[in-house]
């Protein structure tokens, strides 16, 4: 989603500030511009699509500054177009904005603002109409910032320049800002990622804050304008994360890179030797819990689905689980003794972050399960489990799937460990996850040949039946974000209750199918698919493969899994399957149309 990059410095900074775009560039954005002071006027450029277009621009029009704020922006408000790009530039001030303005609408009628003066269709603009208004009426940056904070409903990040001033000026609510300190500049961006390399410290921005960033000070402020101190912490830059290496792409150097990220999660977290769990001390004490209440969205989702069953099974606890953006308007019964658990990437997806106030509220203890560490997420909740995956920049999740099962399985053994009987066959088998994913990951080309034969198809299904029908609705997600192909993912014992209409010759549904107590019935389903001409592509092992090689037009053999393995091991022939299919029609596989990498938006 979108992205904001501003920096203050002795010397120009064009180069820095465009780095920092790139950086963001993983978000997802439609287009992108950059504003900046020079003797004491504006001077900006603006394009759509690709980052390297404004670089164009800005190249072409011998853009140079030392106080400059960018832009990457996710279009909400308007379609994509150089009109509705940021900065948003009035006679006294120009504006990068993240988040959404509820309220617009009535500030445009509160504030008398002359509709003739808005040149787009987006709710930042008023922002910086009304910004505008606020300077003449103060002459105080930050009093005309605190006084407009007052007057939003919504979420945002800015940052403004304001003539006259040698400043940008910021302020966060419910979107994150993160201010970077260098020897001779000061900076900020809505993401570490986004800040100079030689930054050497951060100050994350808490809710409400405001502050003004000059070359060599920052000063932040509360809501009240009142000076407050912020915590700084040591900059780390993440080397090598904007680095493709031999990959082709990012999310194919994040699905190669698994056998990596998660041995270090489980390893970060488990002892083979010892064979224990070693989470990081907590009060929490899983046993005064009766319920574990798991939120997230998308393919995090997904990660909680698969813990639900192994929760029920391996656990006594009731287990719930919703998508986030369902769960923070249910008016559902939160219990004393339940546990509230997020699991987010970014740790900044909106819908999630809200639902975690709402456990706050209730004051029930909450844990947040997050690969983004000082993400807004993490900082709110009591309690982090970290995700070793590592930055992730693909738009769609691999890696970071992966980290977050193994995270949860350790979870669910911890819990089994405090209750003194930990399944020891299965902890075992973690640690053999590795060997099994490299297999899988040494036989791409199988999937290669799959994921041709898929090319011409209309519409594709994934099916799996227990703790494989999360990773089958997982399976769809990930193939309709990349190829933009209708592909549905279903338990396999509900395709008679309505998808199997949609079943005609050849329509492919590949199964996932380990050899486990569901088998039988799979494989009566797959049968149901059969006989209406379907096309059945089986992953499954080779005791599966032996029973099931009749039914099947083609089958892809990967190594034996258990209940606690099977979600993470087959999680990678479906990853394979969208990206190779993504490269046979030629997608933008890094940054599908109409996606973001971190939605910050409701
Ligand atoms: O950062 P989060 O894990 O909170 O993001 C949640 C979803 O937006 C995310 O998983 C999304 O579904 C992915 N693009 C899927 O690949």
């Amino acid at each position: 989603m979108c992205g904001i990059v501003g920096i203050v410095g002795r010397k120009n900074c064009i180069k820095e500030i465009i780095s920092g775009l790139y950086a963001l560039e993983y978000r997802g954005y439609d287009s992108s511009g950059l504003a900046l002071i020079k003797n004491n006027k504006f001077e900006f450029s603006k394009n759509i699509g690709k980052i390297s277009n404004l670089e164009k621009g800005v190249k072409k029009n011998k853009l140079s500054g030392n106080i400059v704020i960018a832009h990457t922006r996710w279009a909400t408000h308007g379609r994509p177009s150089i009109n509705n790009s940021h900065p948003f530039i009035k006679q006294n001030c120009a504006l990068v904005h993240n988040g959404i303005i509820e309220n617009y609408e009535d500030l445009i009628k509160y504030h008398s603002i002359n509709k003739k003066n808005l040149k787009s269709d987006t709710d930042s603009e008023v922002i910086a109409e009304i910004y505008n208004k606020l300077l003449n009426h103060f002459n105080n940056p930050i009093e005309a910032i605190k006084s407009l904070n007052k007057k939003i409903l919504g979420s945002f990040s800015f940052a403004f320049l304001v003539l006259g001033t040698k400043s940008i000026y910021v302020s966060r609510r419910g979107s994150p800002l993160v201010l970077g300190l260098g020897d001779d500049f000061n900076s900020v961006s809505s993401d570490a990622l986004g800040l100079p390399d030689n930054t050497k410290e951060i100050i994350y921005l808490e809710e409400n804050d405001i502050a003004q960033i000059n070359e060599s000070t920052i000063s932040v402020f509360d809501h009240n304008s009142k000076s407050i101190k912020r915590e700084r912490h040591k900059f780390i830059p993440k080397k090598g994360f904007k680095i493709k290496g031999n990959y082709k792409h990012f999310m194919e150097k994040e699905i190669f890179h698994q056998p990596i990220s998660i041995e270090d999660t489980i390893l970060n977290f488990a002892d083979k030797k010892r064979k224990t769990v070693y989470l990081p001390k907590t009060n929490i004490k899983f046993n005064d819990f009766s319920n574990i209440i798991l939120i997230a969205c998308g393919t995090a989702y997904h990660s909680c689905m698969v813990a639900k069953y192994w929760l029920e099974a391996m656990t006594n606890l009731n287990v719930s689980i919703d998508i986030a953006s369902e769960y923070r308007y249910r008016k559902s019964k939160i219990s004393k003794r339940s546990l509230g658990v997020v699991v987010s990437q970014s740790g900044e997806t909106m819908d999630t972050l809200k639902c975690l106030k709402k456990f706050k509220q209730k004051k029930i203890p909450t844990i947040s399960i997050v690969n983004v560490l000082n993400s807004s997420i993490s900082r709110l909740s009591d309690f982090i489990l970290p995700t070793l995956a590592g930055p992730e920049i693909g738009v769609a999740s691999t890696k970071a799937f992966t980290s977050q099962l193994s995270v949860l399985a350790l979870f669910v053994l911890n819990i089994q460990q405090e209750n003194g009987a930990i399944n020891k066959l299965y902890f075992n088998s973690i640690f053999k996850i590795h060997d099994s994913i490299n297999k899988i990951l040494k036989k791409n080309d199988d999937y290669k040949k799959i994921a041709q034969t898929l090319a011409d198809t209309k519409s594709i299904f994934y099916i799996g039946r227990g703790v494989m029908y999360p990773i089958a609705l997982e399976g769809a997600l990930k193939l309709k974000e990349i190829t933009y192909k209708h592909c549905e993912g279903y338990a396999a014992g509900e395709l008679k209750h309505g998808p199997l209409a949609l079943i005609e010759k050849n329509i492919p549904v590949i199964v996932l199918a380990p050899s486990d107590e569901n088998f039988l019935k799979l494989l009566s389903n797959i049968q149901e698919v059969k006989a209406r001409g379907g096309r059945i592509i089986m992953i499954t092992d080779k005791d599966g493969a032996k029973k099931a090689k009749k039914f099947c037009d083609h089958i892809i053999i990967i190594p034996k899994t258990n209940f606690f393995t099977s979600p993470i091991i087959y999680s990678l022939p479906i990853q394979l399957i969208a990206y190779y299919l993504a490269i046979f029609i030629g997608t933008d596989v890094d940054q599908p149309r109409n996606l973001a990498k971190s939605v910050t938006v409701e």
